[in-house]
């Protein structure tokens, strides 16, 4: 036993000579990182542990004798001693089954760090610090003002964020995407008669082409613009478009687009809100702008096209 803690002091010391050595001697190599010192450390005393815990219990096997009382049955003369539970052994085990308890249910899902969610809560917190600047700004402003201030602002999300489809001077890039100065205007709602709508993925499915004459078409679009009012293309409305806009224009609620909002941001808003599947390609809905940019930046549309 004796020659066995002397090899554990002899190592013991020669790992902390390593150690100092590791440290003093800092220039390259091993040199000052700490945490390289650490991982040697640690690694050295992982195998002076093991050397010391093998050798021990090997020498107890070969010296003990055994005492203690046996269990009443045995097998083929095999018997085996009664042994309480290790206290310390029940605690952790005990501990470890109500930590892993708590881990997978409350733990893990709930508290895990995730970048995802650490993104959003970095947009909520921005988006609340601009619609408190926004509001204030927007509190000392006259009509005019704020929707000057509303095109403006409009005008720069939607060179960040609409500019790549539908171009800078917003054509639509030769018939890439829509048109938008054009959109909302009498020409592009006789276009949507004449053509038919699809891709915002309302109830109804998508408008068919051709639901009115070519002649009933301008009057409605007539009709239309006066923001669904006046003699002119209301009774062809009755007959053409109600079934699916419902006869007040509203959209039925929500089975159909409601036209009379058309050509106003708060219908720029529901296309963005919805996202529009083109022949050409998809429109994504933009769920990362905010209800005011949206706005906004429907403001800045509905500005073009006058
Ligand atoms: C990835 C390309 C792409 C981007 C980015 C994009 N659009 Fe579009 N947009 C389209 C396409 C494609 C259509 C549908 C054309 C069609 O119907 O054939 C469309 C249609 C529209 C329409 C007409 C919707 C309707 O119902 O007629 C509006 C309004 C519009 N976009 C506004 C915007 C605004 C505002 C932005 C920026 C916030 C934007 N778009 C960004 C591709 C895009
Ligand atoms: C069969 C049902 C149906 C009929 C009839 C119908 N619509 Fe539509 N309309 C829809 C649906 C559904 C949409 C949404 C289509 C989409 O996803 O783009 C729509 C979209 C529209 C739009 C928006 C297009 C855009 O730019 O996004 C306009 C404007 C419109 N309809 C006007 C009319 C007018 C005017 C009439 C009558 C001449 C009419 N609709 C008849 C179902 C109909």
């Amino acid at each position: 036993m004796n020659k066995l803690y002397l090899w554990g002091i002899i190592i013991t010391a020669a790992m902390l000579g390593f150690t100092y050595m590791s440290v003093a001697g800092s220039k390259g190599g091993l040199n000052s990182d700490i945490i390289n010192i650490l991982t040697i450390t640690g690694a050295a005393s992982l195998v002076v542990i093991t050397v010391f815990v093998v050798v021990k219990y090997v020498r107890q096997m070969q010296t003990d004798k055994a005492d203690g009382e046996l269990v009443g049955q045995n097998w083929d003369g095999i018997g085996e001693y009664k042994n309480e539970l290790p206290f310390g052994w029940a605690i952790t085990y005990l501990l470890i089954m109500i930590w892993g308890m708590w881990y997978f249910t409350i733990g893990y899902p709930v508290n895990a760090y995730s970048q995802i969610g650490e993104y959003n809560e970095e947009v909520v917190t921005l988006n609340n610090k601009f619609e408190k600047d926004f509001n204030e700004k927007m509190s000392t402003f006259s009509k005019e003002e704020k929707a000057e201030y509303m095109i403006n602002m409009g005008e720069s999300v939607y060179i960040t964020e609409c500019k790549i489809c539908h171009g800078l001077t917003a054509d639509g890039i030769d018939g890439k995407s829509t048109n938008l100065n054009e959109w909302g205007s009498k020409k592009a709602i006789v276009d949507v008669i004449n053509n038919g709508s699809k891709g915002l993925g309302y109830a109804l499915g998508d408008m068919p082409a051709g639901t009115a004459s070519e002649a009933d078409a301008i009057d409605i679009a007539v009709y239309m613009s006066n923001g669904l009012s006046g003699e002119t293309g209301s009774a062809a409305f009755a007959v053409s478009c109600a079934a699916c806009h419902g006869s007040d224009g509203k959209g039925m609620g929500g089975m159909s687009p409601d036209l009379t909002i058309y050509d106003t941001p708060a219908f720029v808003v529901d296309v963005l809100n919805r996202g529009k599947k083109g022949d050409i390609g998809k429109m994504p809905a933009f769920n990362r702008l905010n209800d005011k940019q949206k706005e906004a930046v429907g403001a800045y549309i509905n500005s073009l096209s006058e």
